[in-house]
């Protein structure tokens, strides 16, 4: 079984002090080690969180990064420094970078092949709008966004990564997709990476669901097996929140 994934992306919320005071009250239960589980924090942050989360088992991770190694990119920050931190993990190609911040297919994939040579695992976002689902476009999107994405990856590389299917309506709405068609979803994308590379490779990719995610509804969304963890936004800000996530996360084999 692929092991869960539970992902905070902590967006622009926390300054330092606030970081540090989550880790300093969040209580994960014993059987953690089940999940591999990552706080994607402001870049400001990543230096002290990724010294005080050493004893917790949390991962650090970044919410973006440039695919450059060094270079005049004014306010940019590169795969190296974040390695440089003991940084692990980085978000790619959120919804909200890709809408706000000009990101698009390509520079998504650029960020995920430079994020695998510098041994971060990449967690590379895709999703439709609302207008693109009901114009019944769910598929052909979603199949575009992780063609793109896994574009040039040797079979190897693919199995580090770990992709998050968000529907864009479905972050920061409270308003989920129900489990049958976030699972519909997964099922497709992981039909997507096997027509690329082979059924192995994609059995091992972690594909994670992400959209208004709580902890009184993930459990809805680990029953089948088939989601293999969550992005969370809002419900990942809060200490007591984020654990019973987690704990959900490391039930998930039990579930089902
Ligand atoms: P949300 O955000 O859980 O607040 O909906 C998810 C995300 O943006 O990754």
């Amino acid at each position: 079984m692929r092991t869960s994934v539970i992902a905070g992306n902590w967006k622009m919320y926390k300054t330092v002090a606030e970081a540090l005071e989550f880790f300093s009250r969040v209580k994960l239960a014993d059987n953690r080690d089940r999940v591999e589980t990552v706080v994607c924090a402001p870049f400001v942050t990543l230096p002290a969180l990724v010294k005080e989360a050493k004893e917790s088992g949390i991962r650090i991770g970044a919410q973006n990064m440039h695919w450059e190694e060094e270079g005049a990119y004014t306010g940019e920050i590169s795969p190296s420094m974040l390695t440089a931190l003991a940084v692990t993990h980085v978000i790619i190609g959120h919804s909200e970078r890709r809408a706000y911040f000009a990101e698009t297919d390509e520079t998504v994939r650029l960020k995920t092949r430079s994020a695998l040579d510098h041994q971060l695992t990449p967690i590379v976002c895709v999703g439709e709008t609302l207008e693109e689902r009901e114009a019944g476009r769910t598929r052909e999107l979603v199949r575009e966004q992780v063609v793109a994405a896994i574009q040039g990856l040797s079979s190897r590389e693919v199995c580090h990564l770990i992709l998050a299917y968000e529907p864009v309506w479905a972050i920061g709405t409270g308003r989920s997709a129900t489990a049958e068609d976030a699972t519909d979803v997964i099922r497709f994308i992981r039909k997507s990476v096997a027509d690329q590379f082979d059924q192995q490779v994609a059995n091992q990719v972690r594909i994670l669901y992400g959209g208004s995610v709580k902890p009184d509804n993930i459990e809805t969304f680990l029953q089948s097996g088939e989601i293999d963890g969550a992005l969370v936004g809002g419900a990942s800000l809060d200490s007591d929140s984020f654990a019973r996530l987690v704990e959900a996360a490391a039930r998930r084999g039990d579930l089902g």
